[in-house]
């Protein structure tokens, strides 16, 4: 339902005191911010920060982790095996071809680990997901990072331009964090036929289900394409609304989850977070009307930003890269002092901030507390 601008103005309380950004994904623990009162800040702040299902996960979810807990004594036994036997059938794979994670962030790691390494390079678009940069750095590889195009999809006529004999692993995000942009199926698979052989593909699809039929689109899961060298990564951290429950996948060639698997952490995936994935892969009827509710919230999103006549980015995500035509550091500071937590600055494209969706009264706040800046003369 549209929210009119009478609404927006005057509803919901004002947060008072200053909240704590979350800097960076790492940095996203009270520990390192010893100045916020633990939980009462964590209450009052609205984190539109990380790209998270601001409903939580399903009540059925919910019902299997209570339950779950139980047997939180033991070491997880079955549960692992459990959990790749269910994503194996329900993407129509064999289960040689999944390794689970810490999140999807263990498996970028476990791909950087084992692809890359000292006089090898890792490609990446710019702007895209900072976490696999960082892990191919780690690993002392050469980080190549290559402009989004106009529209804002992978620039892959460049990124094959850079990817030589070295190349150890290419990294292509679709949906993109942040721009929220895609990045079309026939461009990809031109790509992959031209790039070296000895090239790994790792297609981060943690988006995947906020695209809305789009016939520029397919999964790599869901449409596989026959080349030994593609792996694609999913999480339970975005639509099904388990980022706490840290729990991530990826589907890839036998042999490749093979090599993945060498450097995975033995038991890294606990009893509650197998059970909560597991059930979660069963109720579909939540995860369908969570993708209809997001791509309601991101049009009335749209609706709000067109009618403050700002910028925003053509999002397929639970994320929106708007332009304030404002100075972002000032938009940044106002929201952190009304409790409102948006994603730091993105060097590469430092005139936009980008806000995940919350839930609709924390949008309408989010609107709100827009609407308090002062007004100020156009800028782009
Ligand atoms: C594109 C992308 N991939 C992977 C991750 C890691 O998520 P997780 O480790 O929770 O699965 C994120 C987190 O925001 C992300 O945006």
């Amino acid at each position: 339902m549209p929210i009119s601008r009478r609404n927006l103005l005057g509803k919901l309380m004002a947060g008072a005191a200053t909240g704590a950004a979350m800097q960076t994904f790492r940095d996203f623990s009270f520990a390192q911010t010893p100045s916020v009162p633990r939980i009462h800040s964590f209450a009052q702040l609205i984190l539109l920060s990380h790209n998270e299902n601001p409903y939580g996960p399903s009540e059925k979810v919910l019902a299997v982790m209570r339950e779950a807990l139980s047997g939180s004594n033991r070491y997880p036994r079955t549960e692992y095996d459990s959990l790749v036997n269910k994503i194996a059938v329900f993407h129509r794979v064999r289960p040689e071809q999944i390794v689970l994670g810490c999140g999807s962030s263990e498996i970028l790691r476990l791909a950087a680990a084992a692809f890359l390494g000292p006089g090898k390079k890792f490609i990446q678009a710019s702007p895209t997901f900072p976490l696999p940069g960082e892990f191919a750095q780690n690993a002392g590889a050469e980080v190549i990072s290559v402009p989004l195009n106009r529209t804002y999809e992978h620039d892959l006529e460049a990124m094959l331009a850079r990817s030589d004999g070295s190349a150890g692993l290419v990294y292509l995000c679709n949906p993109n964090n942040p721009t929220g942009t895609l990045t079309r199926r026939k461009t990809i698979e031109a790509f992959l036929r031209k790039l070296p052989a000895t090239t790994a593909v790792l297609i981060d699809e943690a988006y995947h289900h906020f695209v809305s039929e789009n016939s520029d689109y397919a999964s790599f899961v869901d449409r596989p394409f026959d080349d030994g060298r593609v792996m694609v990564a999913r999480t339970f951290s975005k639509i099904y609304g388990l980022a706490g429950m840290r729990v991530g996948y990826v589907v890839a060639p036998p042999e490749i989850a093979r090599r993945l698997s060498k450097s995975r952490l033995e038991l890294g995936v606990s009893v509650v977070s197998a059970k909560a994935a597991a059930a979660a892969l069963d109720d579909s009827d939540y995860v369908l009307a969570a993708a209809k509710r997001n791509a309601d919230d991101r049009q009335e999103f749209m609706n709000q930003v067109n009618a403050r006549m700002l910028r925003a980015l053509d999002s397929h995500a639970n994320f929106v890269m708007v332009n304030p035509l404002r100075p972002v550091a000032e938009v940044l500071e106002h929201l952190k002092k009304n409790n409102i937590t948006v994603a730091p600055r993105v060097p590469a494209m430092d005139k936009y901030i980008c806000v995940s969706l919350g839930t609709r009264a924390e949008m309408q706040e989010f609107w709100r507390v827009w609407d308090l800046m002062p007004p100020q003369k156009m800028m782009m």
